[in-house]
């Protein structure tokens, strides 16, 4: 049975099926190092929290890991950062991996198919994806998978566009970028992402408040609404700015790639925005009002908003992996030493 992976800047989801159920693990992507004590064997031997030790020190990883720095009075640390692994964390590849393979787990069956989301490269920064999607594709190598990469914008229209014939505009908005694709009938004519997203608003908005980058997160993420007026001054205030400063950012760039790709003028396509910068209300329409005044040659049906923001992308992803191992059931079944032969050539 093929799977689906998430890996994102914040989180890290798994999507799998199970009868007519699809099933979803997800762990944060982060992680905190404390001082090895009597206290923290205690804590780490109760429970299931995911941890590494090393001597002295001790890596506690994934949803646990903000409990312990509370606790600890430590901070927590990311693997990556803009969408990619970052260069500027040491430890972010036993830590990564670590997560991985307690969202995925073992593979059923030998060589089991999975695709992974990988981002487009940014139009507005030097980063390049290459490193981080080689690295992935050897951890999950080395856990027994038969791993494939797949556009992050490709797997939310997968999982949202499947009655537009996988047409239309999608975007996840994510923690450390927003991913655009523009496919028609599931090929990709347009894939773009911008290097902002969710911690883009909330660096933004701490700075110019004062407020602390973690406490601005959790107003953000607690009762944030973008449906009405807020009153200027406050947190709610900026939050609401830098929002709408991503919104028109990222629509500029979809209506300078459009152009500049020759899109096929006057389509009618859908739009689906997704990804956890996405959750509050108000968001598709604001997107929606604003896409209805920027120039581009394809005009919009509809904004359509997910269920659950957090899973799209790995949804997509088992989407994508399940309708490739359909197709390879359908084919005629090749003899044992052609198809060696076809994986010696690839
Ligand atoms: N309810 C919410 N309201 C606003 N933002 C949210 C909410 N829930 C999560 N987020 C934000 O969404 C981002 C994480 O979304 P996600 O799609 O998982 O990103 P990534 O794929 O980059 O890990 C973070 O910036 C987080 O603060
Ligand atoms: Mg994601």
């Amino acid at each position: 049975m093929a799977r689906g992976i998430d890996v994102g800047t914040m989180n890290i989801v798994s999507a799998g099926q199970d009868g007519d159920d699809t099933v979803f693990v997800q762990q944060r992507n982060s992680f905190v190092e404390i001082e090895y004590s009597d206290m923290a064997e205690q804590m780490l031997s109760r429970s299931d929290v995911l941890h590494i030790r090393k001597g002295d020190q001790v890596f506690v990883v994934g949803d646990d890991a903000l409990n312990f720095a509370n606790i600890f009075n430590q901070k927590t640390r990311r693997p990556m950062k803009d969408g990619i692994l970052s260069s500027e964390e040491s430890s972010a590849i036993p830590m990564i991996k670590l997560i991985i393979e307690q969202v995925l787990g073992e593979p059923e069956t030998p060589d089991e198919r999975v695709f992974y989301s990988s981002p487009a490269d940014p139009i507005d920064s030097e980063l390049s994806t290459l490193y981080h999607q080689k690295t992935l594709d050897s951890f999950l190598e080395d856990m027994g998978y038969n791993p494939e990469p797949i556009n992050e914008g490709m797997a939310v229209i997968y999982s949202e566009l499947a009655d537009s014939n996988f047409t239309g505009l999608g975007i996840s908005f994510g923690a450390g970028m927003t991913n655009v694709c523009l496919a028609y009938y599931a090929v990709p004519v347009m894939t773009f992402s911008v290097a902002r997203g969710g911690d883009w608003i909330d660096e933004q908005t701490a700075t110019a408040t004062g407020e602390s980058v973690d406490k601005v997160t959790s107003i953000k993420e607690d009762d944030f609404r973008l449906d009405f007026t807020t009153d200027v001054g406050g947190v709610e205030g900026a939050l609401a700015i830098y929002y709408d400063n991503l919104l028109d950012y990222v629509i500029e760039q979809i209506s300078a790639e459009v152009n500049e790709e020759d899109v096929e003028e006057g389509l009618d396509v859908p739009v689906v925005v997704t990804g956890g910068t996405s959750s509050p209300a108000g968001f598709e329409n604001l997107f929606e009002e604003r896409l209805a005044n920027a120039s581009i040659p394809f005009s919009i049906s509809n904004v359509k908003r997910v269920n659950n923001p957090l899973y799209s992308v790995a949804r997509g992803a088992l989407v994508a992996a399940r309708s490739e191992e359909a197709q390879h059931e359908h084919e005629e079944p090749k003899a044992p030493e052609a198809e060696a032969a076809a994986e010696e050539a690839e």
